[in-house]
This record gives structure tokens, C-alpha cells and sequence, in this order.
């Protein structure tokens, strides 16, 4: 049995087109033999894909281009990665956000969010984890959000989604820890990335400030710290760290009235 995730293996790393997963992944280069690299955009994996082999000669980086809201594209690519001896770690990463209040928000957006934040990240796990058991060690780093443990008016798909990665983490890190898998949910606040001109705003809703806002460099060095170590959540950026640590004595009616005068706010304007 192994308590350390073995990121010295075949490391699939979703979203690595852009911010924590492209990080992430140049972090992870320097250890790993293989490295799959998964997201939409071929020409950004393609250009990372030999940033990654310069920096390390003879490692393995395979690009492949998956839209992670079909389900039937996302078992195409677990069939040839299981074929070519499955992975050792899964990095659930890619994921995107929409800032709206939820009458303003469009369905299709939502439903993409629901697939590529939810579903695919079961449906990964679900189809790669089963070698892990097998092997008797592997690791499953799952990013999730601070508002999977939190939540706030305006981004209430997106939190709900992250809640869901929050609670899907936990439960199997519970049920896969005695078989050698690692399981470990990156739940970051604002980083500098792509996702907050993806997320957008619409009806007047204002994105989040910027006091907590780390960058993506930060997030990768504090996810892998935590992951190596095993953590099962982790919180990147000492004052993110410091603030749920605050949230987490605090009664859980009075963040509810926080909220709710700040939904009112965004609505009505200030009282
Ligand atoms: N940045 C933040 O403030 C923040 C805070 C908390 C949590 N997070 C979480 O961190 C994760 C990474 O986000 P980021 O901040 O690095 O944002 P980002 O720079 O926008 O990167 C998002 C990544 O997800 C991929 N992706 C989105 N939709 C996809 C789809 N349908 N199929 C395949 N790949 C898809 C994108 O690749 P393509 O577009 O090339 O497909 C991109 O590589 C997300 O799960 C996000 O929810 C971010």
C-alpha cells in the first residue's frame, strides 16, 4: 500500500491547454515518464507538448484533443489510454464557470458547465481508477473550488458543481484509500487565468475581488506539496488557507445572511 501519489508514472492531466493545468503540467514534467495532455485547443497542447520535451529529453507527452462535454469522445480516449496501459495519476482539472444570476444564465452554457465539471470528471475517474485498484497505487487530484465549501450569489450552477467535486472526492477517497489510491480535492480561490473572461458577467454581477487572487504557478507548487503529502483538501494561497480556515468555525447561519444580504445587494443595490 502507497500513500504517495506516484507521479513518477503516466500522469493524464485535463485542461492543460491553459492556467493551474498547463502549470501543473510543467511542474509535473520534470518527474514524470509519460504525460497524456487533454483539452480542445491541439495548437496550445501541441506548443506545450514540446516546451515539455525540451525541458525533458526522452519524456513521453502525448497530446490528445477531447471536448470533455461528450461523454462518448471522453470513452474513445479511455479506451486507447486503458489499451496503452492506463495512467497511474488523473488530474481532474478542466472546468469553466458563468457569472450570472441564475434566470439570466443561458441552459446551454450550464448544461456544458454540468457536463465538463461533473459528469466527465465521474466519468474519467470511473473509467481510470479501476487500473489504479488494480495495481495497488495511483492518485486522483481533483480541482475543485473554494465554492464547493463555500458558496455565493451569482455562480450558483458553478458552485453547486463544485460542491459535487467536493463531496465525490471525499467519498472516494474514503472507499479507494486502502487499495493505494490517493485521492485529493485543489479547491482554489481567484487565480490569475483564463477563467474569469470565460465565467463573464451578466446582469450587473461584479467578479470577485482581487485581494485573494493568486497565479497559477502558486496554485500548481501549493496542489503538489499538498497532493505528494497526500492531503485530502487543499487550499492554495496563505491567505485563501487562512480565510477557510476563519470560514470553517464560523456558524453556518451567519455566512448565510452574509450571502443572502449580498444576492439582495446585486439585485436591488446597496440598502
Ligand atoms: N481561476 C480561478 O479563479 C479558479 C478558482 C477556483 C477553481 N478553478 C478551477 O480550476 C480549473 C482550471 O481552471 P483555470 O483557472 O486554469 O481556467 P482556464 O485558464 O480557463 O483553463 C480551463 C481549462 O479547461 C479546459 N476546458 C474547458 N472546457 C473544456 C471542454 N469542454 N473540454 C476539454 N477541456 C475543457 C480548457 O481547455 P480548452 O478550452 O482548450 O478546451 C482549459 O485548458 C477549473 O476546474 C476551474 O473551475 C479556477
Amino acid at each position: 500500500m502507497s500513500d504517495r501519489p506516484p507521479l513518477s508514472g503516466t500522469v493524464l492531466i485535463t485542461g492543460a491547454s491553459s492556467g493551474i493545468g498547463r502549470a501543473l503540467a510543467r511542474r509535473i514534467c520534470v518527474e514524470a515518464r509519460r504525460i497524456i495532455l487533454v483539452a480542445r485547443r491541439t495548437d496550445r497542447l501541441e506548443a506545450l507538448a514540446d516546451e515539455l520535451r525540451n525541458v525533458r529529453i526522452g519524456i513521453d507527452v502525448d497530446v490528445v484533443t477531447c471536448d470533455l462535454a461528450d461523454p462518448a469522445a471522453i470513452d474513445a480516449m479511455c479506451d486507447r489510454v486503458i489499451d496503452e496501459g492506463g495512467v497511474d495519476v488523473l488530474i481532474n482539472n478542466a472546468g469553466f464557470g458563468d457569472r450570472a444570476r441564475l434566470e439570466d444564465a443561458q441552459w446551454p452554457k450550464l448544461q456544458r458547465m454540468i457536463a465538463v465539471n461533473v459528469a466527465a470528471v465521474v466519468q474519467l475517474t470511473h473509467r481510470l481508477v479501476a487500473g489504479m485498484v488494480q495495481r495497488g497505487h495511483g492518485g486522483v487530484l481533483n480541482v475543485g473550488s473554494v465554492l464547493g465549501h463555500l458558496y455565493q450569489p451569482g455562480v450558483a450552477t458553478y458552485a453547486g458543481s463544485k460542491h459535487f467535486v467536493a463531496g465525490f472526492t471525499d467519498a472516494l477517497r474514503a472507499e479507494v484509500a486502502s487499495a493505494g489510491v490517493v485521492v485529493t480535492e485543489l479547491a482554489p480561490g481567484p487565480v490569475a487565468t483564463e477563467f474569469r473572461e470565460i465565467a463573464g458577467a451578466k446582469g450587473g454581477l461584479r467578479p470577485s475581488p482581487g485581494a485573494l487572487r493568486i497565479d497559477a504557478d502558486t496554485c500548481a507548487d501549493d496542489a503538489l506539496r499538498g497532493f505528494r503529502r497526500g492531503h485530502a483538501v487543499i487550499y492554495p494561497g496563505r491567505l485563501n488557507r487562512w480565510l477557510m480556515r476563519l470560514l470553517a468555525v464560523l456558524p453556518a447561519f451567519v455566512l448565510r445572511w452574509v450571502m443572502a444580504r449580498s444576492g439582495a445587494k446585486t439585485r436591488h443595490g446597496p440598502a
